[in-house]
């Protein structure tokens, strides 16, 4: 039967057809030979800015030596030099050289908490188009917006040894909270599987990489018995020194800023957390609080209007000062940002703060390998030295 069909085919046909096969080949070909061109391209390119690429890249010596490294590994190689002591009574910005101090006292914490600590990223947007973190591109040119914190967060995490997640919320399950809201359950399920949850909008940036977050538990006073902790918000307008008001609540006591927030694993941290969740949808319980289902200040309101005021004990929440972890130094207000700095009202200077980050601790190890090879790399020459038999 097939044979026949066969048969009855007119050869003009069949050579049409044998042509397009041919032609398919032919195009196959070609694009592969093309696509593995470019990947060779682009392996040479890293080659040469000195990025290893792993076993799959052509042998030499140079890659074979680098290959077992991993990402993670080679970067707390690289910031291991640099590393602040957790327990070091002082610490000098390496930008302007100002020394900050542990208060007076035994540290609480001593040694690397390790994966016991996790820095946590809570966001209802997936983040995945073309110029954002969870897209498979990469451009650092063109990435935007909070992409480029949780970058900072990522690497910070990665030269310490904590975990990192990136959590993707789905809204409010009824639609009756702004999506702001999804990070406190969010945080209270995370925070089952660790010690501690340091959980940070995108939008601030740990500004001392080389500085570890036990060292800043200590600062802040976070002891073992501590549930929650968070910066306080601006007070001020620094310039004309007057208030700025809307960051204080209805009884004229300063908010602390809910997006950069220390969890530690305690039974009573959990009944803080449930109960700043129930909040909107317990008038009995917390009168006022359904106002904060939407708009900000949002669940910083319910916190800082009612939770903190019910869980009162010095174990339960630790307010630590605003220039520590929240404001930029342009935002005209008290708050520097000295160890985080958050960005709220500065999104456009984010990106610049993140590169200034790694800049600041990839150079000077650069500068430092310099230095070390002085007489390697620095040649005094004297330009009348010889000059005159050589070329005058
Ligand atoms: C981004 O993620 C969402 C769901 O999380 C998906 O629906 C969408 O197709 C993704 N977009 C891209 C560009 O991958
Ligand atoms: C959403 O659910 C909560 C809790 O069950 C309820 O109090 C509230 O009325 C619901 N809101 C809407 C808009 O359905
Ligand atoms: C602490 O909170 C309890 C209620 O949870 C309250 O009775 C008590 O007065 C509060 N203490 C202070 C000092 O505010
Ligand atoms: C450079 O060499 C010339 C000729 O030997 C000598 O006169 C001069 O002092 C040298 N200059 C320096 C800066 O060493």
């Amino acid at each position: 039967m097939a044979l026949q069909k066969m048969r009855d085919i007119k050869p003009v046909y069949l050579a049409a057809s044998v042509g397009i096969f041919l032609t398919f080949v032919f195009v196959t070909l070609i694009s592969t030979h093309h696509s593995v061109h470019i990947k060779s391209s682009i392996r040479d390119h890293l080659r040469n800015i000195n990025i290893p690429l792993g076993p799959s890249s052509s042998p030499s010596i140079y890659s074979s030596r680098v290959a077992s490294i991993s990402f993670e590994g080679a970067l707390r190689t690289l910031y291991a030099p640099l590393l602040a002591s957790i327990d070091s009574p002082n610490f000098v910005d390496p930008t302007d050289g100002q020394e900050y101090h542990l208060p007076d006292g035994e540290p609480a914490w001593r040694k690397p908490l390790g994966k016991e600590l996790c820095i946590v990223d809570i966001d209802t947007r997936p983040l995945n188009e073309s110029n954002q973190i969870m897209s498979e591109e990469f451009n650092w040119q063109n990435i935007e917006g909070v992409s480029v914190g949780m970058l900072n967060h990522y690497l910070y995490a990665l030269i310490h040894g904590y975990d990192y997640k990136f959590i993707h919320t789905s809204q409010w399950f009824n639609n009756s909270r702004d999506d702001v809201w999804t990070k406190i359950p969010a945080l209270r399920e995370t925070l089952q599987d660790y010690r501690f949850v340091v959980m940070i909008d995108a939008d601030a940036v740990f500004r001392n990489l080389h500085l570890p977050y036990e060292w800043l538990l200590n600062r802040w006073d976070i002891t073992e018995d501590t549930s929650l902790a968070m910066p306080l918000d601006p007070e001020w307008y620094e310039d004309s020194h007057t208030p700025l008001g809307y960051t204080k609540n209805k009884y004229g006591d300063l908010n602390p800023n809910a997006g950069f927030v220390t969890a530690q694993n305690l039974p009573r941290t959990f009944e803080i957390l449930d109960a700043w969740i129930s909040c909107p949808d317990n008038e009995e319980r917390y009168p006022g609080c359904d106002h904060f289902r939407k708009g900000w200040p949002a669940e910083q309101g319910a916190f800082g209007e009612h939770i903190r005021y019910e869980f009162n004990k010095t174990t339960d929440f630790k307010a630590f000062s605003c220039t520590d972890g929240n404001g930029f130094p342009s935002q005209n207000s008290e708050c520097k940002g000295i160890f985080v700095r958050h960005f709220t009202t500065g999104k456009g200077e984010l990106k610049a703060a993140v590169g200034d980050t790694l800049l600041h601790t990839l150079f000077a190890r650069t500068h430092g390998d310099i230095m070390r090879r002085w007489g390697d790399v620095v040649i005094e020459r004297n330009s009348t030295e010889g000059l005159d038999e050589a070329y005058l």
